[in-house]
């Protein structure tokens, strides 16, 4: 039987090496290449999908992505759920590096991406409710296994998703402050609204991998991104393991 739980990993986890790989697939869809092979194994003992948002090999930034593949690839192989794991710039003043952060709302700032599945060959226009962009029950299942864990975690904050690929300005940070933002990725959409399109339940796991900019002093470095993800990452496969078995089948 195909798993219905897939894990979608970001920068820091294109592979996951607490998965028991069972096999691979390569898959096509009406939308084009998925981003990887979906990667069939077992986590917590409980059979999971894993799926690379940036490809195998790190290689697809994130505005090439190809994000309704991967979701339609995951929602034809019969996934009802998906985690998705994503590296953010910290802007609240607790999203320090390294902690995990769990988002409960989105804004979205990307541009140009094909963000839906319901435009062709349609027989009525869809709307989707997008209130709550997230699955509120995984959420909670995650951050009470991050809490019971006594992981470095951020309950709530929203996401702002912008398009990149080059980081932000301190103007554009202090917008999105102003906006409310909590933390900034660049991957969160279309990939929530094309997960709820399908009746995916889907949350996100991200990983504060930077201050974000301006908001420490100095440059950004991929040196300092991907130093911070190794702890962080470290978290979240703790917290894959512990809460796949929990998870009620939908
Ligand atoms: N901005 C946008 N996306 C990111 C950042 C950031 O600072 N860090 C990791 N992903």
């Amino acid at each position: 039987m195909n798993p219905t739980i897939a894990i979608i990993g970001g920068t820091g986890l294109a592979t996951l090496d607490t998965l028991k790989t069972i096999h691979q697939e390569t898959r096509s869809t009406p939308y084009g290449e998925p981003s990887s092979p979906l990667v069939y194994g077992e986590l917590g003992g409980q059979p999971v999908v894993f799926l690379a948002r940036h490809g195998q090999h790190h290689t697809l930034p994130p505005h090439k992505i190809n994000y309704r593949a991967n979701l339609w690839a995951l929602h034809r192989i019969g996934v009802k759920q998906v985690i998705a794991v994503a590296a953010v710039g910290g802007i609240r003043a607790d999203m320090d590096p390294g902690a995990l952060a769990f988002p409960d709302q989105i804004i979205d700032y990307t541009w140009g991406r094909p963000c839906t599945f319901f435009e062709d060959h349609l027989t009525h226009v869809t709307h989707i409710d997008f209130t709550e962009p997230y699955c509120p029950e995984l959420r909670e299942r995650l951050i009470q296994v991050a809490c019971a864990l006594k992981l470095d975690a951020r309950e709530s904050g929203t996401y702002a998703a912008m398009s990149g690929p080059r980081l932000e300005t301190a103007a554009e940070i202090r917008r999105l402050e102003r906006d409310g933002c909590a933390m900034v990725g660049m991957t969160g959409m279309p990939e929530a609204a094309l997960a709820r399109e399908l009746g995916l339940r889907y949350a996100v796991c991200a990983v504060v991998a930077n201050w974000a900019a301006g908001k420490a002093a100095g440059e950004i470095t991929m040196a300092e991104i991907e130093r911070n993800l190794v702890g962080g990452m470290e978290q979240v496969k703790t917290l894959l393991t512990q809460v796949i078995p929990g998870l009620k089948p939908v």
